[in-house]
């Protein structure tokens, strides 16, 4: 197959000093992409700001805000026949940016916000026959949400986790997970590796590009 990965947080300044970012480090999407090119998959990886090194074998882009992780999506989709969207992707951005540092005296304690757009809805229309497999990070009820976003996003897979556990979730090297897709009843993954949770998500979608 041909892989296209998300990882890592996206940044979007205020000023060139200062963002709003997450807790994202990109080491579950660079798992995904180095368990896929170890099985021999063509794989680009779309990453946002992280201090990891390309895996053997990927093509790697590198983006900072969410609009820019969208512009690589669209324009890298046509020539792949799967994505998986492991990248925290910042939910708003300022709506208004200084291109200069801003002073202090200039600030004002409320800051305005505008919503960026949810990628995997943007490019629902460009699915056509692709895979796409989403990640939902939760801290409530991982299987409610994960469903609702299997549904709302229209994906083939969804791979839940409780990031409140210390061993699972943001910037630990292990994660449990369960995989929740339309046609299978929920699957609880023991806690293991990210690479080894990397290499289960490419053999579902070994699996599923078979059937
Ligand atoms: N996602 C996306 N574009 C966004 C935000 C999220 O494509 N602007 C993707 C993520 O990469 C992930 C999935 O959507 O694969 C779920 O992300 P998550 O942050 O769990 O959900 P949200 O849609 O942000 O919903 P909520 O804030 O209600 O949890």
């Amino acid at each position: 197959m041909k892989l296209l990965v998300t990882a890592g947080p996206t940044r979007e300044y205020l000023d060139p000093v200062r963002f709003l970012s997450n807790r994202s480090t990109g080491k579950m999407g660079f798992a995904v992409a180095q368990a896929a090119a170890e099985r021999g998959h063509t794989v680009t990886l779309v990453a946002g700001p992280v201090a990891l090194p390309t895996p053997s074998g990927v093509i790697r882009v590198d983006v900072t805000s969410a609009l820019e992780m969208l512009a690589a999506v669209q324009r890298l989709l046509p020539f792949h026949t799967a994505l998986v969207m492991c990248a925290a992707v910042a939910d708003w951005r300022f709506k208004q940016a200084s291109p200069v540092k801003l002073k202090k005296s200039e600030m004002r304690p409320v800051i305005e916000l505008e919503p960026n757009p949810d990628i995997l809805t943007t490019i629902r229309p460009l699915k056509e026959q692709r895979t796409f497999v989403g990640f939902a990070a939760e801290t409530g009820d991982p299987l409610v949400e994960a469903q609702r976003k299997l549904v709302s996003k229209g994906l083939d897979l969804i791979v839940a986790n409780d990031v409140t556990q210390p061993d699972a979730g943001f910037a630990v090297d292990t994660n449990r997970v369960t995989f929740l897709s339309a046609n299978e009843p929920p699957t609880a993954l023991p806690l293991q590796s990210k690479l080894d949770v990397g290499r289960e998500i490419v053999a579902w979608l070994e699996r599923h590009l078979r059937t």
